[in-house]
C-alpha cells in the first residue's frame, strides 16, 4: 500500500539534478557547531542519521563574521571551513539524499554580545520589535555589493565541499527579509523605495549565486529561495507584497522556491476573514514557473501525500525528521506504525539530536516538539504564531 504514495516517487528538477523521493528535511539549526562555525562531529551523526529523504537542506550557515547570528551556527564564511562541510555533504548522501546548504547573513537578528561587540548592520538603522535596545547600523553601499559578493563566495564553497545546492535564506526576519520589508528598510538609494525597489537585493543576491555556480559547477546544482509570507510588524510585509515577490522570483533563475511556515495550511494572520491558505496563493503565482517546497506541520505519511495532492512539488519536515530519523525507511519498509510522533526526552540521544538542539528544545521548543512528559495541547496554535524562530 505505502509504495503507492506519490511522495515515494523520484523528482527531477529542470536542471537534471534528481532526488531519489519527494520528502525534503527542512534546514534544523542543530546550535552545534564549534565557536566559530566549524563543523562538530555531532552534526556529521545527525544528518548522517536522517539521510535517506529525497534532499537535506542543511541548517543555515553564516556567509561573513559580521552576519552571524546566534552561538553554535554553522559558517561557510572561509575556505577553512570547507574540510568540514565536506563531512557534513558525505554524510547526507550516505543513504542517497542530495544535500542542500542553507546560507545567510542574519541582519539586525543578532546582538553585539554574538558580534563580540560589533554593532550589528542591517538596511536601515531600525531596531527590531524584538529587541529594541538593539539598533543596527545602516549598510554602506560598498558593505551591500560587499554581502552579495559573500553570498557568492559562499555558494563557491558549498561547491567545493560537495553539495548539490544552496539555499538562499529570504526568510525568518534575517537579512534578505529585512531589504524586502518596509519596517527595516527605509533607504532612499537603489537598494530601497517601493515594494520593488525592495526586492532588488534579492535581485543582485541571486544573479551573483547564478553567476558563480554557472562559472564553478560541474554538474547540475541547485539555487534555492526561503521566504516568509507575513510579518506581524507595521509597516510590515503584507501577502500582497509576497505575492510580488513570488511574481519576481518565478521569472529569476533559481530552480525551487520554498515557503517558511509553522503550518503549511495557514491563512493569513492579519486578515482573519480571508480563509485561503496562504500557499494556494503562492501557488497560483507561481502558475507552474517554479516547484514549490510546502513546510510546516507535515508529520505522517497522509500529511505529506496531501501537501503534493495541493499543488506542492516536495513536502518537507523539520520536527517530525527530530522526532524519527527513520521516517522514510519505515514508510518504504510498510512499517508506518512504529513512526514517532511523539519524543521522550530520554531518547533525544537516541535519535542522534546534538547537545545545542537538545537543550534549544526543552526551552525554546518546549511547546512545539510533542514532547511525552508535558502537556502538549495547544501546540500547533503556539506555533503557528511563531514566523521567525530557530533561524
Ligand atoms: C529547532 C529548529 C531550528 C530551525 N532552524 C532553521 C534554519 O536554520 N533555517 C530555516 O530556514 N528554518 C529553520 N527552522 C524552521 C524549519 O525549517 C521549519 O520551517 C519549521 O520547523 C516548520 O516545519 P515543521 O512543522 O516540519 O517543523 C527551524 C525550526 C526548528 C524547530
Amino acid at each position: 500500500m505505502s509504495k503507492d504514495y506519490q511522495f515515494l516517487k523520484p523528482y527531477q528538477f529542470t536542471n537534471g539534478v534528481t532526488l531519489p523521493n519527494r520528502i525534503v528535511m527542512a534546514p534544523v539549526t542543530t546550535q552545534s557547531s564549534f565557536f566559530d562555525g566549524t563543523v562538530s562531529d555531532e552534526e556529521v551523526k545527525f544528518y548522517k542519521m536522517r539521510s535517506g529523504v529525497g534532499m537535506v537542506i542543511v541548517e543555515v550557515a553564516n556567509i561573513n563574521k559580521d552576519g552571524k547570528g546566534f552561538e553554535g551556527e554553522l559558517s561557510v564564511a572561509d575556505d577553512r571551513f570547507i574540510p568540514g562541510l565536506r563531512k557534513l555533504a558525505n554524510a547526507v548522501h550516505s543513504k542517497g539524499s542530495k544535500a542542500v546548504l542553507q546560507i545567510f547573513d542574519a541582519g539586525r537578528k543578532t546582538s553585539r554580545q554574538i558580534l563580540r561587540g560589533d554593532q550589528p548592520r542591517s538596511a536601515s538603522a531600525v531596531a527590531p520589535h524584538r529587541n529594541p535596545d538593539e539598533v543596527p547600523r545602516a549598510l554602506t553601499e560598498q558593505e551591500v555589493e560587499q554581502v552579495i559578493r559573500d553570498f557568492g563566495a559562499a555558494s563557491v564553497r558549498a561547491i567545493k565541499a560537495g553539495f548539490d545546492g544552496v539555499e538562499i535564506h529570504g526568510a525568518n526576519t534575517y537579512l534578505l527579509q529585512q531589504f524586502f520589508s518596509p519596517h527595516s528598510n527605509q533607504r532612499t538609494d537603489r537598494w530601497g523605495g517601493d515594494v520593488y525597489q525592495r526586492m532588488n537585493f534579492a535581485k543582485a543576491v541571486i544573479k551573483e549565486v547564478r553567476r558563480v555556480v554557472d562559472a564553478n559547477a560541474a554538474r547540475p546544482f541547485l539555487v534555492g529561495y526561503r521566504f516568509s509570507p507575513e510579518e506581524l510588524s507595521d509597516p510590515g510585509i503584507r501577502i500582497g507584497d509576497t505575492l510580488k515577490l513570488v511574481d519576481m522570483l518565478s521569472d529569476q533563475p533559481v530552480d525551487y522556491l520554498h515557503t517558511s511556515l509553522g503550518d503549511r495550511k495557514r491563512s493569513s494572520l492579519l486578515d482573519p476573514d480571508d480563509q485561503e491558505s496562504l500557499n494556494h496563493k503562492i501557488l497560483k503565482v507561481i502558475a507552474d514557473r517554479k516547484p514549490l517546497i510546502e513546510v510546516g506541520n507535515i508529520q505522517s505519511p497522509a500529511d505529506a501525500e496531501a501537501a503534493l495532492n495541493d499543488g506542492a512539488a516536495l513536502a518537507a519536515m523539520g520536527r517530525e525528521l527530530l522526532r524519527e530519523p527513520n521516517w522514510i525507511e519505515k514508510v518504504q519498509a510498510d512499517d508506518e506504525k512504529t513512526i514517532r510522533y511523539v519524543l521522550s526526552p530520554t531518547d533525544m540521544d537516541l535519535v542522534g539530536l546534538p547537545g545545542g538542539l537538545q537543550t534549544e528544545l526543552r526551552t525554546g521548543f518546549l511547546n512545539a516538539m510533542n514532547f511525552s512528559d508535558q502537556q502538549t495541547a495547544d501546540f500547533r496554535h503556539q506555533f503557528g504564531q511563531m514566523e521567525g524562530f530557530g533561524g
